[in-house]
Parts: C-alpha cells; sequence; structure tokens
C-alpha cells in the first residue's frame, strides 16, 4: 500500500515514514558491503533483462521500492570500496560523507539564491574561501561548488574565452562570438583530460580548437615545445584563449610544471587554468603539498571531490583568481539575483554558478574536513600516492609484468608480459586488454585497462585508503593468473 502523503515533512506519519525508509535503506547497505565479491559479474545482457520499471496505479509502497531497489540496483553495483576496484579515479566515500548527504537531501536547499539556502550558501562561501587560501590565492570568495571536473573545466574555458575577447572590446555574453573562429585556440598537453575538447566544442570553437602540447617521459607538459607552439601561434596569426595545464593527469597522475608554464602564460598575457580535479587533493597533502607549487600562478583552477578528497558523487570546485572575471557570465533575474538584493549585499550565489538549482555538495567536505582534520585528511591522501610507489617497485622485479611509467600520484600504468611472449606488440595490448575484460566479466576486479605512448597497458588508481600492498599483489597475482590463463 501506498502513502497516503509521501512528502516529508513534520507530520508524525512522515517522520515515521522517513526513519523506516532511512532505516531499511542504510541497513541495506551494510548487508551490501559484506558481499565478497566486487561485482557479481553479470554481462550486460543479462542485467538488461532482469532490471524492468514497476509503475503500477496504486503505487509499491516505500518498503517494496527500497527492497526492489536493492534487488535491481545495489546487488549489481560495483563495489568501489573493494580493494580490487582500481579501474578508475572512483573513490571509496567517506563515512561522513554519508551523513552529509542525508542532511543535504533531506533539506534539498537549493544552491542559486540566499532564499533557498540561507545557511548552505554563507558555508560554501566560506568554504570557498578556505579552498582559495589553501590555493595560494588572495583572500575572497570567488569560486563556486560544481558538479565536477568538467564543468569547472567549461567554466575555465569560458571565462578565458570570454575575458580574451573582452581585452578587444568585445562581448560574447551579449553579442556572441565574433571574427575569424579558426585562429581561435586553447592550449593543453596531449594527456589533458578530453573535457577540454568537449567544453571547446560546446563552446562554439571545435574539438580543432585545441592545440595539443608534447608531453615528456612521464606525461608532463613539454615546455619547450609549449613554447615553440606559443611562438609557432604568434607567427600563425592564431589567437591563444587559454593554456590548460593539468595537476594529475588522469591515467599517470602527471604534474605539469606549473611555474613555468604560469611565467609563460603571463609573458603572452594568456589565461592560465589549472586542472587540477585529481592533484588538487595534494592541497590537503603532508608529504606532497610541494608538487603543486605554482598553482597560486595561475587565473582559475578546477578541483574536485568526488576524486582523491573520498567524497560521494557529485562534488567539485572552480576557483577564480579575479573576480571581476565573474562578470563575465552574469545574469541578474528579477526573481533570483536581483540588482535591489545585491546592492544590500545579499549572497545569490547563481551569479557564479553556471547550474541554476544546486545541490549543497560543498557540505561533504565541510563535514569531512571537520570530522577528520588535517593530519587524517593528508594520511588517507598520502596513503594511495606512497602505495603506488611500493606496488611499482614490487612490480619491477616481477618477470611477467612490466611497469610502463613511474607512477606520479597514486596510479600504477603495467602491463602483462610472459618471458615466453612470442606475439607482437598488437597481440601483447589485445592480451592486456582481454585481461581486463575477463577479470570484470568474473567479478574479481576492476582493472584500468588505457594507453599510454602507443602502448595498452593496465591501470591500477589506488586511492583507497584501506588497501595495502599484499592486498595489491594478490591483485596481481590474478592478473597474471588470467594472463596465463588466456589464449594467446
Ligand atoms: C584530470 C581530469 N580532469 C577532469 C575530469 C572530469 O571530472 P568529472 O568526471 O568530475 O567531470 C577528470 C575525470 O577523471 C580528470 O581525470
Amino acid at each position: 500500500m501506498s502513502e497516503q502523503h509521501p512528502i516529508l515533512a513534520a507530520a508524525p506519519h512522515s517522520t515515521a515514514a522517513y526513519r523506516d525508509a532511512i532505516a531499511q535503506s542504510s541497513e541495506a547497505v551494510v548487508q551490501w558491503l559484506q558481499q565478497p565479491e566486487m561485482y557479481q559479474g553479470k554481462s550486460v545482457a543479462a542485467l538488461r533483462d532482469r532490471i524492468e520499471l514497476a509503475f503500477t496505479a496504486g503505487g509499491l509502497g516505500n518498503a517494496a521500492a527500497i527492497e526492489r531497489a536493492v534487488e535491481f540496483f545495489l546487488k549489481d553495483s560495483l563495489s568501489v570500496h573493494h580493494p580490487q576496484c582500481v579501474a578508475h579515479l572512483h573513490c571509496p566515500s567517506l563515512v561522513i560523507s554519508q551523513a552529509a548527504e542525508v542532511l543535504i537531501n533531506a533539506t534539498n536547499q537549493s544552491m542559486d539564491s540566499w532564499d533557498q539556502s540561507p545557511s548552505a550558501t554563507l558555508m560554501e562561501m566560506k568554504l570557498i574561501a578556505w579552498l582559495r587560501e589553501r590555493a595560494g590565492f588572495a583572500a575572497g570568495d570567488a569560486g563556486v561548488f560544481t558538479s565536477g571536473g568538467t564543468q569547472s573545466n567549461l567554466m575555465g574555458l569560458m571565462l578565458a574565452r570570454d575575458a580574451f575577447f573582452a581585452r578587444q572590446g568585445h562581448s560574447v555574453q551579449q553579442d556572441g562570438l565574433t571574427g575569424d573562429l579558426r585562429k581561435l585556440t586553447v592550449f593543453c598537453s596531449e594527456q589533458a583530460h578530453f573535457s577540454v575538447q568537449k567544453n571547446m566544442a560546446l563552446l562554439g570553437l571545435g574539438y580543432r580548437s585545441v592545440t595539443q602540447v608534447k608531453c615528456d617521459a612521464v606525461g608532463r607538459m613539454d615546455v619547450a615545445d609549449l613554447t615553440a607552439k606559443l611562438a609557432q601561434a604568434r607567427d600563425n596569426g592564431d589567437r591563444v584563449l587559454a593554456i590548460v595545464a593539468t595537476a594529475g593527469t588522469t591515467d599517470a597522475g602527471a604534474i605539469d610544471p606549473l611555474r613555468e608554464i604560469a611565467s609563460l602564460a603571463q609573458q603572452h598575457q594568456i589565461w592560465l587554468h589549472v586542472d587540477a580535479a585529481w592533484g588538487g587533493a595534494l592541497l590537503l597533502s603532508a608529504q606532497y603539498r610541494h608538487l603543486l607549487d605554482g598553482l597560486d600562478q595561475v587565473d582559475s583552477i578546477t578541483l574536485d571531490f568526488h576524486k582523491q578528497f573520498f567524497q560521494t558523487i557529485s562534488c567539485g570546485a572552480f576557483l577564480l583568481k579575479d573576480a571581476r572575471h565573474y562578470e563575465l557570465m552574469r545574469y541578474q533575474a528579477a526573481y533570483l539575483n536581483s540588482e535591489f538584493d545585491e546592492a544590500q549585499g545579499v549572497p545569490n550565489l547563481v551569479s557564479k554558478s553556471l547550474q541554476t538549482t544546486r545541490r549543497f555538495d560543498a557540505l561533504k567536505l565541510w563535514m569531512g574536513l571537520e570530522a577528520l582534520g588535517e593530519e587524517r585528511y593528508a594520511a588517507i591522501i598520502d596513503h594511495g600516492v606512497n602505495l603506488a610507489q611500493q606496488v611499482a617497485a614490487w612490480i619491477a622485479h616481477q618477470p611477467a609484468l612490466e611497469l610502463v611509467m613511474t607512477p606520479q600520484l597514486a596510479s600504477v600504468l603495467f602491463r602483462y608480459r610472459p618471458t615466453d611472449f612470442t606475439g607482437d606488440h598488437a597481440a601483447l595490448g589485445l592480451l592486456n586488454q582481454h585481461i581486463g575484460d575477463a577479470l570484470l566479466d568474473a567479478g574479481r576486479a576492476n582493472v584500468g585497462v588505457t594507453e599510454q605512448r602507443g602502448v595498452t597497458c593496465l591501470k591500477m588508481t589506488l586511492l583507497n585508503p584501506t588497501v595495502t600492498l599484499e592486498d595489491i599483489q594478490r591483485l596481481l597475482a590474478l592478473v597474471i593468473s588470467t594472463g596465463e590463463g588466456l589464449p594467446r
């Protein structure tokens, strides 16, 4: 039987239903956490056949809907907390982040205007101010929480584009793009995240507007190539809107030489955006903060807390060095962020965001920082980086494995390469691809498959702070035995 009044409110039947639904759901999660498998190993076809929506005339009621979610969703979810779930920058989450979600969801504040999220608006602004300080930016609160790295990168690229046009006296916001658009370009390394390309297409300039700069042997932007390409662009009459540096490339975790790139960007008066979606975690690191040297010299920064900050999805931020650039995206809506409000100093964060309705995801980081404190947060971040180094050292002594690149953050790129392998480069790549697929199909492990410098290899992203070297040695033994069992 469905509830008569399904809305969360003060009425006793509502709060009782809320308690029951939350208790049933959290108990189901506790049960799910006990599942030994990383994944039940169902194929696409098997899952597709199993899953169906039951939208009935009378409704099933909360308890039955939760039971069905357990059956169709939870049981066949990937266990992101499992030690053998290492394919992506996809973190297990903090317990406190779960508690924050309860508060965020129940209150359903919307961050677009003060009158929809009063305390939340101020907490987000204070957290942005704190993050700015950590990054080395001047005091202020220019920045906003975002859905993640892709959106933060979009904000950086959009403001860079519009600031470029504004310097020529043209408002893209008012009048759209103008001039010979084929002359416009942004620079990033060949290892930068694909959201640079996607965002440039979205910004009306296409994938072709992205100029890729070469990387060195460990995947960092090659400053000599950047210098040469900037000179070439000037000679061609190309107009460089932005340089995007990466602090933590998706596969290798490479951090571009930020200080040197910042000095070139300043020299050429080019906007420098840093995609620190992954490496931004080092802002909290005890051992590795120095790797972000130069971050204070840039115009805008992407941070992502649903990576190595261990927050639930989604939770990201965008930091803007000079608050005046926010004028480039201001839109005054009488019902949300009126001039009247703003003249009285009422903060409506819609003015700083591409989104309108927006979750209070900042609470997760806020509560995480308070609950863990500086030392514990640093320890769980540093664990992954240290573990990657230990794993790499171990792999170097395994005859059937080959390290493909020296780890920089918490990822290890390697491949299975038995000593008696006689096939060619492509066959070895395919064998590694098949190992990755076989492990997931069997529900045993999720190991990434990627390509680095033309080599198809496997990737472990070792974010999980509860995982040990022994866990990874077991996983690698599984990689080897899986490889041995496959046809060559
Ligand atoms: C370097 C980098 N930037 C941006 C992103 C995109 O972040 P999101 O998935 O939060 O949009 C990723 C995702 O892995 C990334 O690795």
